[in-house]
């Protein structure tokens, strides 16, 4: 029985139980096929009016989330087979205008993936990739481009240190496995990527969020907590973090480098939005070479689907993470490698960085123009952190928006632990739209701002 949990300060309720709804549908509550509770018993079980529920469930219906059959009841809408085999797993929806993916998607008439496939199916030694269980840090060949592309805006890395993975969330897994045991204590910053707090999920560990300013992650916080608990690590984002976008500056990252040596803390430094800083600064894996884990990818530099990324373990690590990789893995598929490789060695992964990078800033200056009154400053980021001002409450903004089909991610679904949510939601500028879709998307989000909240009498 589906049992939904409704923001208490959500209004109005039908917005609330649609959101509800479409929470519980992506994250696989509500399996496709569920037949849902019937109007009336929904209604008593919450204990709103059963047009309530009856204005949810239709709008619910018209978003193609759910389906009603007169006389069998609702159900979560089944995908069609023919659907299924174009769908992904962003859950991609022509009819809105979603501002909710952090990264840029390439360029579509990029022709270089076509290229790169054709000059890796020409090599003499192409079944050598796939025909073998290749090393489980990777190639050499794979390890050394890789160094070089993390030195276009990261450390400085000779190639044995460098680890190859599936991915940066692959990367962060296998070094939390590596450094932490179930039970211990990883702190980050308070509002943090969502794919850590999944990862502290599955492999049982703690997670304590540390205060933010604007530039970061705070030094005093995290001083505090290494002296009254016994971190096993930190993981951060120094560049453009997600989802604050905000950027630390060197002087912020000596004394957080300085702190995690003093009290003997791993660092782990997700660094998968470097690759956009026009003017990079040292990384901490830089000021803090024993104790920092370098971690990023390729998903947002090129492409999510590649599945390639890289970790620098301090130079005595890199067995165990190797060993990591084995273990979950055997190893980084090869032929992907392979592709990386091929556009670092022919130049094109630098000017796809440079596309990304001019694009960008196109649509962060867009934003701001749009957003102008009540945007901070910030640096050129794919995402921004739009606070919310008076008298709106943020998961009302959200659902407001959804309504005028434009999809933003609220500050809850970043929030570590219990504490209460900033007043603010995460736009992102380069998920699948064109320019006008993405100035759209913006110009609705500016006018339920400038226009504040609907005002609404729910209670009898
Ligand atoms: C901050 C951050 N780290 C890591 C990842 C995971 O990247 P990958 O696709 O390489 O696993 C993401 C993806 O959204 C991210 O935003």
């Amino acid at each position: 029985m589906w049992d939904p949990l409704i923001s208490p300060d959500l209004e109005p309720k039908y917005l609330a139980l649609v959101n509800a709804l479409d929470r519980d549908i992506r994250t696989g509550v509500l399996p496709p096929g569920t037949r849902l509770p019937t109007q009336r018993e929904l209604a008593r079980r919450l204990g709103v009016a059963v047009g309530t529920v009856s204005r949810a469930y239709d709008m619910a219906e018209r978003q193609g989330l759910l389906s009603g059959e007169v006389g069998r009841g609702t159900f979560v809408r089944r995908r069609e087979w023919a659907a299924q085999e174009g769908a992904n797993d962003e859950g991609d929806d022509p009819a809105l205008l979603d501002l909710s993916k952090s990264r840029l998607v390439r360029d579509p008439s990029d022709p270089t993936l076509r290229r790169a496939l054709e000059a890796i199916s020409r090599r003499p030694d192409l079944d050598r990739l796939v025909d073998f269980y290749q090393p489980a840090a990777g190639m050499a060949r794979h390890r050394t481009a890789g160094a070089g592309w993390i030195g276009r805006t990261g450390p400085a890395v000779e190639p044995e240190r460098v680890v190859i993975t599936s991915g940066a969330q692959h990367g962060a897994a296998i070094v939390l496995a590596t450094i932490a045991r179930p039970g211990d204590l990883i702190l980050t910053e308070e509002v943090t990527y969502a794919g850590i707090k999944a990862l502290a999920g599955l492999l049982h560990l703690q997670l304590r969020g540390l205060e933010l300013d604007e530039h970061g992650l705070r030094p005093d916080a995290f001083e505090h907590a290494c002296r009254s608990s016994a971190p096993r690590a930190l993981f951060c984002m120094p560049n453009l973090q997600n989802p604050t976008g905000r950027t630390m500056p060197l002087v912020r990252r000596r004394e957080i480098a300085a702190i995690a040596e003093s009290h003997d803390v791993t660092v782990v430094e997700d660094d998968v939005n470097g690759f956009l800083s026009s003017d990079p600064k040292p990384s901490l894996a830089q000021l803090a070479p024993a104790h920092t884990y370098y971690v990023t990818g390729t998903s947002k530099s090129l492409a999510p689907g590649l599945r390639i990324g890289y970790v620098v373990p301090p130079a005595q690590h890199v067995d165990r993470v190797a060993a990591a990789i084995r273990a979950s893995t055997w190893l980084t598929s090869p032929l992907l490698a392979e592709l990386v490789t091929e556009w670092i060695a022919s130049g094109e992964a630098d000017e796809m960085v440079e596309w990304k990078r001019s694009e960008t800033t196109v649509r962060y200056q867009l934003a701001r123009e749009v957003l102008a009154p009540w945007l901070p400053s910030g640096p050129v980021s794919f995402h921004l952190w739009l606070p919310i001002p008076e008298p709106w409450r943020t998961e009302a903004f959200v659902a407001q928006a959804r309504a005028r089909g434009v999809l933003v991610t609220p500050s809850q679904e970043f929030m570590v632990g219990r504490e209460s949510a900033p007043h603010a939601v995460r736009v992102c500028l380069g998920g699948t739209l064109s320019r006008p879709r993405l100035e759209e998307g913006l110009r609705r989000l500016a006018m339920l701002l400038a226009q504040g909240p609907e005002p609404v009498l729910a209670v009898y």
